[in-house]
């Protein structure tokens, strides 16, 4: 039995595809446990470029299964879009692709409440407006959710719309702030455009718990594709600058129906520097200006949101909250991404400690009200000159750079596995 999880052990982006995208050949299935179309990936294959959110990335590689577990919150017409993009790019979506009976659907409702709470003021999260959150609640709440499988019954599916399309416009009008209007919502409308949506994805709903299960019976291998960085888990982030599911490893057993105890490789995903988009607290933030090392960053790393756009925020490494993620992913092995971006700059600082209230501590405060007062302490190393981009192996680095990875290695009590020095396959040094 052997399966692998690849995380993202930071706030996400991580270039957790390409990672991915390496041990795929390794496995048969593809599996994705947590959230939406909030998760980005650009895939560039030759002259193609593919943006997917929602499928995992492993749909590239036609030899695997790609399945939607049920942790997954699934928006239809973006699923269809993204189907339809590969199908016109000359990629194969068929047998391959399962889509859990048990996610929950994200209707255009969703999203207007998620305006109406982001645009309210007050404590807002900085979304990527897919309407995550408010699906999510809809599940846990249980009386307002809608499952895919449920999408294939047309008058079952209009009687619950019957039922939760009032009550949601209800909650949207109170919820609106401001001089614009309310969106309100019919729900033979959304009937309508949902049955079509669910005929046109009925081959791919099914037990995909059940096909994971008979999967592993067999001898089959799964790789699991954590969206979202770890410290956006909705448990252990930094809540409540989180996304709204457990994108740590703990979310596969109940994200895709998987005992947890077939997970035996943990690969955590690390930038070799700290993005985060969105609002929340982030110690370790380069905010010095357009002329700064951040902005720097930003540029050469190409450090901009798949989903939204927006730009990221850049930061220095971060010990403390690393080795709090790894711990709680159980992580074996870091991979450190983006190493190239770092080139150019003559001094590296790495945070190994916050002060807080005149002490130091060691231990990631995860309560965003707690971080956000944490003062980063730094140690600080010489860069290097070198663009690495044409780097292919250990000893084509040079050794200020071989001295930066080992430095995190250590303070993170992790093997370093790999280290990425651009999105080429090629471009990938084992160590
Ligand atoms: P939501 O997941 O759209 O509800 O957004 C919650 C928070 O998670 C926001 O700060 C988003 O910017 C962030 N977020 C969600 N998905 C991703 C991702 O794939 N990468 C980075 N940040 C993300």
């Amino acid at each position: 039995m052997s399966c692998t999880c690849v995380v993202g052990l930071q706030w996400g982006d991580e270039a957790k595809g390409k990672i991915v995208d390496l041990l795929g050949n390794e496995h048969d299935f593809v599996v994705r446990y947590n959230g939406g179309a909030n998760a980005g990936h650009t895939i560039v294959w030759g002259d193609r470029t593919f943006k997917l959110s929602l499928l995992p990335t492993g749909i590239l590689k036609p030899h695997l299964r790609s399945v939607i577990g049920n942790g997954l919150v699934v928006y239809p017409p973006r699923l269809l879009e993204e189907i339809g993009q590969l199908r016109s790019g000359g990629i194969n979506v068929g047998a391959n692709l399962a889509v859990s009976d048990h996610c929950h659907v994200i209707f255009p409702y969703h999203m207007e409440e998620e305006r109406a709470v982001e645009q309210g003021g007050g404590a807002v999260i900085g979304t990527t407006g897919r309407g995550i959150g408010p699906c999510y609640q809809d599940k846990v709440g249980r009386t307002g959710g809608i499952r895919m499988g449920e999408l294939l019954y047309p008058e079952h599916l209009r009687e619950r719309l019957k039922s939760i399309v009032p009550r949601k416009n209800r909650i949207i009008a109170a919820l609106a702030t401001g001089p614009e209007k309310p969106r309100q919502f019919d729900a033979n409308e959304i009937g309508d455009e949902y049955l079509k949506h669910a005929d046109a994805l009925k081959p791919y709903i099914t037990d995909t718990a059940k096909l994971l299960q008979d999967g592993l019976k067999a001898g089959k291998k799964i790789i699991f594709e954590g969206a979202q960085g770890s410290l956006l888990d909705i448990d252990h982030g930094t809540y409540p600058y989180v996304t709204s599911s457990n994108s740590l490893p703990g979310g596969i057993a109940n994200g895709c129906g998987i005992p947890a105890r077939n997970v035996t490789r943990i690969v955590g995903v690390v930038k070799a520097y700290t993005t985060r988009v969105g609002k929340g607290p982030f110690p370790t933030e380069l905010d010095d200006g357009p002329n700064g090392i951040g902005e720097r960053i930003r540029k050469i790393g190409r450090e901009y949101g798949t989903v939204t756009g927006r730009p990221r925020r850049v930061g220095w490494f971060d010990v403390v909250a690393v080795r709090y993620t790894a711990a709680l992913a159980g992580a074996d092995e870091v991979t450190v991404m983006l190493l190239d971006v770092l080139s150019g700059l003559k001094e590296l600082a790495i945070c190994t400690g916050y002060q807080i209230d005149g002490r130091r501590i060691d231990s990631f405060p995860s309560d965003a009200f707690l971080l956000q007062r944490c003062k980063p302490l730094y140690e600080t190393l010489p860069g290097w000159e070198m663009d690495l981009t044409s780097a292919r192996k250990k000893s084509d680095l040079p050794i200020e750079a071989l001295k930066y990875v080992d430095r995190l290695s250590e303070l993170l009590g992790l093997r370093v596995s790999l280290v990425s020095v651009g999105p080429d396959r090629e471009q990938s040094i084992s160590i």
